[in-house]
């Protein structure tokens, strides 16, 4: 493990993580592009800077936090649960500890990760993994072919709501607890943004919108 990746790692191993990996295939979007989606959604250098400090005020946070939009409430809402369980309605358990683990990496990455080409191909491999192109195929699966696009943008509603207790738990000001806040929303609205790319396919815009 290469000493940036020690500092924000959830564990040794993370199955079906391959950040950084050749066989991640390449983003159709440019880095130019991305630079014109953080203009539009006014994310600037000092987010940036904010983001890190939101990384690092998560650190042994992560799993608590992840347990909380999976465990607790993805899990209390039939309409979601369902994505994460057998097609008839039985627990994986070993489908939803590895991809939480992937997800409380990919809170490290929002944070800590340049948004370079790497970042954005990324983002291209982990909305697929909701998409029919790929859910269930990572861990061997039989669960719903996919999480419709509309639900996961809108559950990005609770992410930023439930997200803010945990940015005040290490002592920061208010305003710096609000600066970071602000940091992360924009950086989830940005993803969201490329997330719908993948979506928006035409052979899968009319049943996975
Ligand atoms: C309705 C809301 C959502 C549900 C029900 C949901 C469900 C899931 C499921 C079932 C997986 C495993 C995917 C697979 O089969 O490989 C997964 C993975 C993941 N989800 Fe979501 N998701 C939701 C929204 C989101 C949002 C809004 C984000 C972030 C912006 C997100 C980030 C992730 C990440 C990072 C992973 C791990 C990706 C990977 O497989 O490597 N999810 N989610």
């Amino acid at each position: 493990m290469k000493p940036i990746e020690r500092t924000f790692s959830v564990a040794d191993q993370i199955p079906g993580y391959i950040y950084g990996h050749d066989c991640v295939p390449t983003s159709s979007v440019s880095t130019e592009t991305l630079g014109g989606l953080k203009e539009s959604a006014g994310f600037t250098a000092e987010d940036e800077r904010y983001l890190r400090l939101v990384g690092t005020v998560l650190i042994g946070q992560t799993s608590q936090i992840v347990d909380l939009w999976r465990r607790q409430i993805i899990a209390s809402i039939p309409n979601l649960a369902r994505h994460s369980l057998t097609l008839e309605g039985e627990p994986i358990p070993e489908y939803l500890a590895k991809s939480s683990l992937r997800f409380e990496k990919w809170i490290f990455d929002t944070c800590f990760r340049e948004y370079d080409q790497s970042w954005l191909d990324y983002q291209r491999e982990i909305a697929p993994r909701h998409t029919g192109a790929k859910k269930n195929e990572v861990d061997g699966v039989r669960s719903t072919a996919f999480v419709p696009y509309r639900d996961a943008l809108a559950f990005v509603a609770v992410m930023n709501e439930t997200i803010k207790p945990f940015l005040a738990n290490k002592g920061n000001s208010r305003d710096e607890v609000e600066a970071m806040h602000r940091a992360w929303c924009k950086s989830l609205q940005i993803q969201m943004a490329l997330w719908a790319e993948p979506y928006i396919q035409a052979s899968r815009a009319i049943t996975e919108w």
